[in-house]
């Protein structure tokens, strides 16, 4: 099949995938991912704890890209050399940053299970293939013009707003835990401030608007799919998060949407 690239398997994949990407928002309706946390596995099977399974589940993320991006011809432009800058920027926060740094609750027990950490390599994989390849062999537009293209400029002030307010939601919810925290501590309060006066889930919208920004700024199809893949994930998830809020909070704040604000 030659739809896009003219590249065989590149096009077939590409056209699977978003198949896939289907297959995850059908399912993400009848019960969100099950990485540790509130919506952690409770079933028997293989489960790792939160900080683990998220570096092993996002470590992909940092190597299938930059060996995929360094076997193509366009490797050492400036172009696709400040899209790799971006890309290991995103995905040393995903993987080892944020994970690092998460404060557990002591004697929370482990509940990440280990077939999202199978889907989450399969995703990564396809999706660190797709960018690396159309940026750095198959696409065409990135010349030094790119630069000063309006789909640069305006991607690129998404993408960091939304990876700025995805970091700094991140670190209101860390910080309402003590860094090490007692096991009499109530384990969940309420988020104030930032994203969370709209929101209950800033990190979630900040996560999307990341991708959208990146899609803009790459124009391509690949990371359209990861953006698919991302808000199958986390539209739904925003929307459980929400509704356990609500439930578990009488002072919640009425007038917080789940993740846009004054929308959904
Ligand atoms: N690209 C994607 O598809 C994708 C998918 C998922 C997540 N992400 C990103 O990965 C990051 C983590 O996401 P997540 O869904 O695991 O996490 P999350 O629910 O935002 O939780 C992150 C950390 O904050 C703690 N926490 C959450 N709510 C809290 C509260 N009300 N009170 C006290 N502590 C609280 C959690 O503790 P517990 O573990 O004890 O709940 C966990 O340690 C986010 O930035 C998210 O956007 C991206």
């Amino acid at each position: 099949m030659q739809w896009y690239t003219g590249n065989t398997f590149y096009d077939t994949l590409l056209a699977l995938s978003f198949g896939y990407a289907l297959i995850i928002l059908i399912s993400s309706f009848f019960g969100t991912a099950q990485y540790g946390g509130r919506f952690g596995a409770k079933s028997k099977g293989l489960k790792l704890g939160s900080k683990v399974g998220w570096v092993v589940m996002e470590f992909p993320g940092l190597l299938v890209f930059p060996i995929v991006f360094f076997m193509g011809e366009n490797a050492l432009q400036p172009v696709p050399l400040f899209f790799l800058c971006v890309w290991m920027m995103h995905y040393s926060n995903r993987a080892l940053i944020t994970p690092l740094l998460m404060r557990v609750q002591p004697g929370t027990t482990s509940s990440f299970a280990f077939n999202v950490v199978l889907a989450g390599w399969l995703t990564l994989t396809l999706h660190g293939y797709f960018n690396a390849a159309y940026i750095s062999e198959l696409g065409d537009q990135y010349t030094i013009d790119w630069f000063s293209d309006p789909r640069f400029i305006g991607g690129l002030v998404i993408y960091l707003c939304g990876f700025s307010l995805n970091i700094h939601s991140d670190t209101i919810l860390r910080n309402l835990r003590s860094p090490n925290p007692s096991p009499d501590e109530p384990r969940y309060k309420i988020p104030y401030g930032g994203g969370f006066k709209f929101v209950s889930c800033p990190q979630y919208l900040g996560e999307i608007m990341s991708f959208v920004g990146f899609a803009v700024m790459t124009w391509n199809l690949g990371a359209v799919f990861v953006l698919a893949i991302t808000m199958a994930n986390l539209i739904p998830r925003a929307m459980y998060t929400h509704k356990w809020f609500r439930k578990n909070f009488d002072n919640y704040p009425r007038e917080r949407k789940a993740v846009i604000p004054f929308i959904l």
